[in-house]
């Protein structure tokens, strides 16, 4: 096999295999944000293809090298559902719903990292550069720098890292940050994030950390520097601003509005399906709003997308029971013949399709209990060209600390967020255009290529600094 200078690991491809058996890229912006790094360098991306015992040679793939590692039934069970989702997803989101730690799960987390980390170490070049993504492949950088010593290795943390009181509960909370320290270079998404590692760091290993990065003690006696600090993802603004361009695009905004009776106001939710999403707390408000009698269904419509995900974790399941209950009591209470209160869809779409939703609603309500970053935020002001909407935006999602001109709100507080609503709902167009350009300038300025242009600059210093210091 060719090997590449740069090599993406994640634990999933950037593809999906269609029923006709075709690859089809997948809708995520990171493969986007990659692409051009990734034809420069000739790059690779080591990942899983999304389906068990999948086991197919490397291919190319839009000018990349698709390196799949196959994962069977079991894995997909222990590593992936288990110990990925049921352990690390809710620790890491301030369990929200309780981890369950089970040491089955993590060794097969430990070797599954490990069958990624020697699958990228065959796919790189001598001296190349790794960059490892997400909580799934925590074990990789450390992996891959004892494989490979000569390699420049990035791990970027798409979602929260906990405060050192809620992380000490991981019975693997040394090996974990072990792990991590493998890389040059660990992103997060937030200042906070980053904070909490390496407080984390601190307590456990009393390393000295610096602005310029923590002292890792080496097996030789040196130290090597790894940086952590925040790299605030964000999306391909600008393949969003052309699509809400379209005329087909705006002509369907429209539809969805008539296919919804024409009510005067429609919110918008849209979210993977998950318990961190705050999609309860959202409904909960809206429910009362309506039995408080300060909207009504001819006036207000919700939309609720709720992307399937991870549907064979036990908690995945029982949110979606407790929504739908919610969902059909709601509309049960308040619905008439031709308008519904909240108008829910368990499905996925395509983008064009998004973009319409997001031209049509007059208010996004992004209202999750912790999220890494929530890219339908940065969505929803990219799409609104016609700087109109409003974004009404919790404070427990990384985009709150660029989206300032947001409506900002604490899910819990449900008293609050009613209010929240209806200042939205009531927002006169001045307003909404005054802060609709601000948030649009934040979104279109620091773009996902921005993003990974900073990550990888950072990469790029510390080689450059170690091959000063050959
Ligand atoms: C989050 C994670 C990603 C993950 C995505 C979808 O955004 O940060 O790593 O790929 O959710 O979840 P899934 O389990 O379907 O990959």
């Amino acid at each position: 096999m060719s090997t590449a200078e740069f090599v993406v690991v994640a634990n999933r491809l950037p593809v999906d295999r269609g029923a006709d058996g075709e690859w089809n890229r997948s809708p995520g912006g990171l493969v986007a944000a990659l692409e051009p790094v990734m034809q420069r360098a000739d790059g690779a991306w080591v990942g899983w293809a999304g389906q068990p015992d999948l086991d197919i040679e490397p291919f190319e793939f839009d000018g990349m090298l698709l390196v799949p590692v196959p994962l069977s039934a079991e894995d997909i069970e222990l590593y992936y559902e288990g110990m990925s989702n049921d352990t690390f997803w809710p620790l890491y989101h301030d369990v929200i719903s309780p981890p369950r730690y089970r040491r089955v799960w993590w060794e097969a987390y430990v070797a599954v990292n490990r069958r990624f980390a020697e699958a990228a170490a065959t796919a790189v070049s001598d001296g190349g550069t790794v960059w490892v993504q997400d909580y799934q492949l925590q074990l990789v950088p450390q992996m891959l720098r004892e494989l490979r010593p000569d390699l420049t290795i990035g791990y970027f943390h798409h979602i929260p890292f906990p405060a050192y009181g809620l992380y000490s509960q991981l019975p693997w909370r040394r090996q974990v940050l072990e792990g991590l320290m493998g890389a040059d270079v660990i992103g997060f998404q937030r200042v906070a994030d980053a904070g909490n590692f390496t407080r984390s760091i601190r307590r456990l290993f009393h390393y000295e950390t610096r602005a310029s990065g923590i002292s890792v003690p080496q097996a030789d006696g040196t130290t090597r520097v790894a940086l952590a600090k925040a790299f605030p993802i964000s999306i391909d603004a600008d393949a969003y601003i052309e699509l809400a361009q379209r005329p087909d695009v705006q002509a369907r905004a429209l539809e969805i509005r008539e296919s919804l009776g024409n009510p005067k106001k429609i919110l918008l939710g849209v979210d993977r399906l998950d318990y961190t999403k705050g999609i309860r707390h959202r409904m909960k408000a809206f429910g009362e709003l309506l039995q408080d009698g300060r909207i009504n269904v001819e006036d207000v419509t919700l939309v609720q997308v709720a992307s399937p995900s991870r549907e064979r974790v036990d908690a995945y399941m029982q949110l979606r029971d407790e929504i739908e209950l919610t969902v059909g009591r709601i509309n049960g209470d308040y619905d008439t013949m031709g308008h519904t209160a909240i108008r829910y869809l368990h499905q996925g779409y395509p983008r064009e399709e998004m973009v319409a939703l997001y031209l049509a609603a007059d208010v996004m309500l992004v209202t999750a209990l912790r999220d890494g970053m929530n890219l339908v935020a940065k969505e929803y002001v990219a799409a609104r060209i016609d700087n109109r909407g409003t974004l009404v935006l919790s404070e427990f999602a990384g985009a709150a600390d660029e989206l300032g001109m947001a409506l900002r709100i604490n899910p819990h507080d449900i008293g609050a967020l009613k209010n929240t609503i209806m200042r939205a709902i009531e927002m006169p167009g001045a307003e909404q255009g005054r802060r609709m350009r601000a948030l649009r300038r934040k979104v279109i300025e620091n773009d996902v290529d921005a993003w990974s242009r900073s990550f990888l600059s950072a990469l790029a210093s510390v080689r450059s600094r170690r091959t000063d210091a050959k």
